[in-house]
């Protein structure tokens, strides 16, 4: 997977001095990204069937990863990779990303009240849509090669 590091320095910036505020906060806010998804977008909760029950502990961990390697992403492209298959294999897609960011920024929103300025939050949506896009492209060539090998398992069966 390659990495077109196409977020801002002050995009960085803000996000770094955020980290406090996330080491604190990180996993109420997954937690709350969780409810707002599922009130707001009932139809993805199937997707979750198999989700192990720390999920937003998982996702409260990755953002905290995100966090403290903005500045080394190639650090992260093993965590990326894993969290792409998991995806796959949910059957998560593209469109899936908008609710999914809308209910995390709410809930950044929400839990760090006037904690999060304006700066944070657009520092964090860019973010956001950041690794949005990089999962999505990675989910994108694994499902071609996933029905690219069906294709050729029937055509040889
Ligand atoms: C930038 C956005 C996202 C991040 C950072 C993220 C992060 C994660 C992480 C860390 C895991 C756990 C991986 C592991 O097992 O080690 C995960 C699994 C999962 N994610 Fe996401 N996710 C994102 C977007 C989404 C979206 C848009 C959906 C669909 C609404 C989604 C649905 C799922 C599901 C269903 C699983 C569980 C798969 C399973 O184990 O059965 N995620 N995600």
């Amino acid at each position: 997977m390659i990495i077109q590091d196409t977020l801002s320095t002050k995009a960085k910036a803000v996000i770094k001095t955020s980290t406090p505020l996330l080491r604190e906060y990180g996993e109420s806010i997954a937690k709350r990204t969780y409810d707002i998804l599922f009130e707001k977008y009932p139809q993805v909760k199937p997707l979750f069937a198999k989700a192990p029950s720390n999920q937003p502990h998982l996702l409260a961990r990755s953002i905290m990863a995100f966090c403290e390697n903005v500045d080394n992403l190639d650090s992260i492209m093993k965590d990326l990779e894993i969290i792409s298959q998991r995806h796959v294999a949910a059957d998560v897609h593209p469109g899936h990303y908008t609710m999914f960011g809308q209910s995390l920024l709410q809930a950044v929103q929400e839990i760090l009240g006037k904690q999060a300025s304006e700066e944070i939050i657009c520092a964090w949506k860019d973010a956001y849509f950041f690794f949005a896009d990089i999962l999505i492209e990675r989910e994108r060539e694994l499902s071609t090669n996933c029905a690219a090998k069906e294709r050729t398992d029937v055509a040889t069966a």
